[in-house]
């Protein structure tokens, strides 16, 4: 596979990073594929069952079918993006990778139980980085012993289409570390913003109690969900409002980051509001539950 057959920019950040191993393939994981795959690297995707991993897949498929569909790529760029990922359901498959990109579950137990056995089968000068939102880099590293070799890198979604990434350093980042996972980011096309492992990083720090406000408003009744929306989109040019944008995310995930940020902080700007609580109780998740502050079909 050359770079050439890719529709994307070729790479143009030097990096030793050839193949990459991507643990989860959510909505986060699975455009942490489509793009790295895009761009040319050799990538790995492992999922926890069968069943996750070809719905993760037929997301990607239909994401790049789209691409083709606008034109964007041709049918064969959309093979070649395709021929560039091996599927797996096995932790040992990520042993030569040059990076493991973590997106698996927001649960800090789960990621370093993960780490643990990943530190066993990766190779020595493997780099690790987590794509958690809120959750310890150092926590997750303090399982491996590869702390210098370990950092965060936080993608937005959608991620083929968000500029933005976080790289997070935390006081055992190497250096070395820091420079390869930035030049990871940019040979995918993306801006980086360098932030310490603090809950949040810069984005929730700032996104999560505009979104938690958002909340409150509609619960005190100042105003209709679609009133707050459009007085964020029109008043101040944001491409959604955060009750869609709420939607968009995932109520249960945004109740789940601040959560977190409430425990770390214990201020009440990241304390989730009643409703949002309710709501993630009874199964309203957002679009990818057909119902959250709006409600949507098929
Ligand atoms: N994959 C690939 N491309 C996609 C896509 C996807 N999932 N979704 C949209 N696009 C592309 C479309 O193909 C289209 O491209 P062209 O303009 O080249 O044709 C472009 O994005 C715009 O899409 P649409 O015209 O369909 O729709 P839109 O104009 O309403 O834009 C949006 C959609 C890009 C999602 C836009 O509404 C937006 O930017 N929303 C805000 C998203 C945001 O804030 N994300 C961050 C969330 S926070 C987070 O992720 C971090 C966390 O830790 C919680």
């Amino acid at each position: 596979m050359t770079m050439t057959q890719t529709l994307e920019q070729p790479k143009t950040a030097s990096t030793r990073i050839q193949k990459v191993g991507v643990a989860g393939c959510g909505l986060m994981g699975g455009g942490i594929v489509e793009t790295a795959a895009s761009f040319g690297f050799q990538v790995v995707v492992r999922e926890v069952s069968q069943a996750l991993l070809d719905k993760g897949m037929s997301r990607i498929e239909k994401s790049l079918d789209r691409a083709v569909e606008k034109g964007k790529r041709t049918r064969e760029q959309k093979e070649a993006t395709l021929a560039q990922i091996h599927r797996t359901t096995q932790i040992k498959d990520f042993a030569d990778c040059d990076l493991v990109m973590e997106a698996i579950i927001e649960n800090i137990d789960e990621k370093r139980a993960f780490y643990t056995e990943l530190d066993r089968v990766a190779k020595k000068e493997a780099i690790f980085a987590s794509n958690t939102s809120s959750l310890s880099i150092t926590e997750m590293a303090a399982v491996t012993g590869r702390r210098d070799r370990f950092c965060g890198l936080h993608f937005f979604n959608p991620v083929p289409v968000m500029k933005l990434v976080e790289v997070v350093r935390t006081i055992d980042t190497s250096d070395d570390t820091y420079r390869e996972a930035m030049a990871f980011a940019k040979a995918l096309g993306k801006t980086v913003v360098t932030a310490k492992d603090s809950p949040g990083f810069v984005v929730n720090l700032l996104l999560v109690p505009y979104l938690l406000d958002a909340v409150r408003a509609l619960e005190k009744g100042v105003a209709t969900r679609e009133d707050i929306d459009a007085g964020m989109k029109l008043g101040c040019g944001h491409p959604m409002g955060p009750l869609e944008l709420l939607d968009f995310v995932g109520l249960d995930t945004t109740y789940y980051i601040a959560e977190i940020m409430f425990s770390e902080f214990k201020d009440g700007r990241y304390a989730a509001p009643p409703l949002l609580k309710q709501m993630v109780k009874a199964g309203y998740f957002g679009r990818k539950s057909g119902r959250g502050f709006y409600e949507y079909q098929g």
